[in-house]
């Protein structure tokens, strides 16, 4: 059982205000989507959840206790980007992580308890579609081959939380479709929550259970800088009644028209809303 609660949680960096009140509740097993245009907050988001960043208001709790200030292997996380070990093999970069965490000077485990983690180490690159490839090094793969790896890294540390930012932004569609999937099915057999940022408004409604829409609710033509982003729309979608959404179009995602397509997809979806009167972010604001 995990559940993430985020109270009042504000981000400034200097004048600069890029969250302001910030309140959701994820219960255990969703999948929450943080959907919003570029700069609004979202990477800030996921860098408070993993402790990379301290804010300025409010507070994150897990499971009732505010989380730990600084970053825990309870939390895994996907970049978009991810920076895998270029000279460690595929079975290496999974076994790393723990091999740190058990030996932090050598970063080394021996004997049984290396075999036991080997062994574990090639069941979720298995799971992952990396069991032929444990010996290649990160640059024999390919982007998508990286992404499952990252996510094999993160995946072996048993994380409470898995955390994943643009995981699959760099992946053309079919790689994509397929790496939905897998997350899909990784998720289903974990019980543990992910919260995943994306800019595809498909892949969201494809993927969530929960999608918040981060973005600014007032702005100051005069001071930009003023006012921070919020959730501005938070819904739940019943997977089991998500009819078949077409994966977004590319160049469909401009931030710009992110509204107009968010409500659109939102129109489409209607059959699997489930409707919650306090996710209307209307009373939120003016609570
Ligand atoms: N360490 C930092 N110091 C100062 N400002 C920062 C820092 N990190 C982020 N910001 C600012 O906070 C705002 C939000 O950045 P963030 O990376 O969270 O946006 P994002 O929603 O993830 O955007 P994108 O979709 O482009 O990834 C930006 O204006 C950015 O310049
Ligand atoms: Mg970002």
């Amino acid at each position: 059982m995990t559940e993430i609660a985020i109270e009042g949680l504000g981000k400034n960096y200097g004048d600069c205000v890029v969250l302001e009140n910030v309140n959701a509740t994820l219960p255990d097993h969703e999948f929450a989507v943080i959907l919003g245009p570029s700069g609004a907050g979202k990477t800030t988001l996921l860098r408070l959840l993993l402790s990379q960043e301290i804010p300025t208001r409010g507070q994150i709790l897990i499971d009732g206790v505010p989380i730990d200030p600084e970053p825990q292997p309870d939390r895994g996380v996907v970049f978009q980007r991810y920076s895998v070990f270029p000279h460690r093999t595929v079975l290496d970069n999974v076994m790393m992580g723990p091999q740190l965490a058990a030996a932090p000077f050598t970063g080394r485990l021996w004997g049984a308890r290396r075999r036991a983690l080997a062994d574990k180490a090639k069941t979720l690159l298995a799971e992952v579609g990396l069991i032929d490839h444990v010996k290649k090094y990160p640059t024999q793969l390919s982007g998508g081959m990286q992404q499952r790896l990252a996510i094999a890294q993160a995946l072996i540390m048993e994380p409470k939380v898995l955390l994943l930012d643009e995981p699959f932004g760099a992946l053309d569609q079919s790689t994509k479709k397929a790496m939905h999937r897998l997350i899909l099915d990784l998720w289903q057999r974990n019980e543990m929550p992910i919260v995943m940022v994306t800019h595809d408004i498909g892949e969201a409604f494809t993927l969530g259970t929960r999608i918040l829409m981060v973005d600014k609710a007032r702005r100051d033509p005069q001071a930009p800088q003023a006012y921070g982003s919020t959730i501005t729309q938070d819904i739940r979608l019943d997977p089991s009644k998500k009819p078949q959404l077409r994966v977004v179009e590319e160049g469909e995602d401009e931030a710009s028209t992110m509204q107009a397509i968010f409500n659109q997809y939102r129109e489409r979806a209607s059959d699997c809303l489930v409707d919650r009167a306090s996710d209307k972010p209307e009373e939120r604001a003016s609570a």
